[in-house]
């Protein structure tokens, strides 16, 4: 297209993209897992091969056909997507985590199906998922690294929370509670938060918005090399 011609703004460069929910097994039959369509992360990844760049998508399980011009990784749990998001690191350029993390996951897979007892009430028992993202921000020799921050509330502040604590160059806050944007929408209104500045991007497509992503990440990109 017309676009990979005069806007190569990532040409050369190699970009990591996690997408989609992670799956958390509990028996062969049940996982725990959220309502992420990987809609963002995928448009990022086409966004980012129509810059130029050499693409890496790191995708849990989404109805999403794989993209041509890119290689996509298929993972299941968040453990599977911090090992598939390491591998071949010291040669990534900037990452974009767009995955939606299950935060915890359970502290055992039961080898068989689950039975239900006589007891109402059942406790699961759960741990804390290794952070993909901050695993590869606290790198001595990290790519210019790009989170989301999905919020119901305060999301300029909880985002920069997230930036600061995990080390990252830039922050995609995202309301999750406002209606027709985020988790399964086509649409999607973002907040851009770094060290030193706010910026909001309307509500448009995720196609729209990812190309407007890209452009932003690049120019910061080029700004602190
Ligand atoms: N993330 C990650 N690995 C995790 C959890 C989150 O890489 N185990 C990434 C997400 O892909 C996103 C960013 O961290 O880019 C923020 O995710 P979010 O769920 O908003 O933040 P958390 O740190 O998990 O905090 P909380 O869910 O409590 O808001
Ligand atoms: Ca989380």
């Amino acid at each position: 297209t017309a676009e990979q011609f005069d806007t190569g703004v990532l040409a050369g460069k190699t970009v990591y993209i996690t997408a989609g929910p992670t799956r958390e097994p509990l028996d062969p039959v049940r996982y725990i897992s959220n309502h992420s369509s990987g809609k963002m992360g995928y448009a990022l990844a086409e966004a980012a091969v129509d810059a130029g760049a050499r693409v890496r998508l790191i995708s849990g399980p989404v109805n999403l056909p794989a993209p041509a011009r890119m290689e996509r990784v298929l993972v299941e749990t968040a453990e599977d997507m911090l090992e598939a998001s390491l591998e071949g690191i010291d040669g990534c350029d900037i990452f974009i985590a767009a995955a939606a993390v299950a935060d915890y996951r359970p502290t055992a897979v039961a080898e068989h199906k689950i039975k239900k007892g006589a007891e109402e009430i059942m406790e699961l028992h759960l741990v804390k998922n290794p952070d993909i993202v901050a695993t590869v921000a606290g790198r001595p020799d990290k790519p210019f690294t790009v989170g989301f921050a999905a919020e119901t509330r305060d999301l300029v502040d909880y985002a920069r929370g997230k930036l600061e604590r995990k080390n990252l160059d830039l922050v995609v806050a995202n309301d999750v509670s406002a209606p027709g944007i985020g988790f399964n929408s086509n649409e999607n209104a973002v907040t851009l938060v770094s060290r030193d500045s706010e910026l909001s991007l309307p509500q448009t497509s995720k196609r729209q918005l990812a190309s407007q992503l890209i452009r932003h990440i690049a120019e910061r990109y080029t700004q602190t090399r």
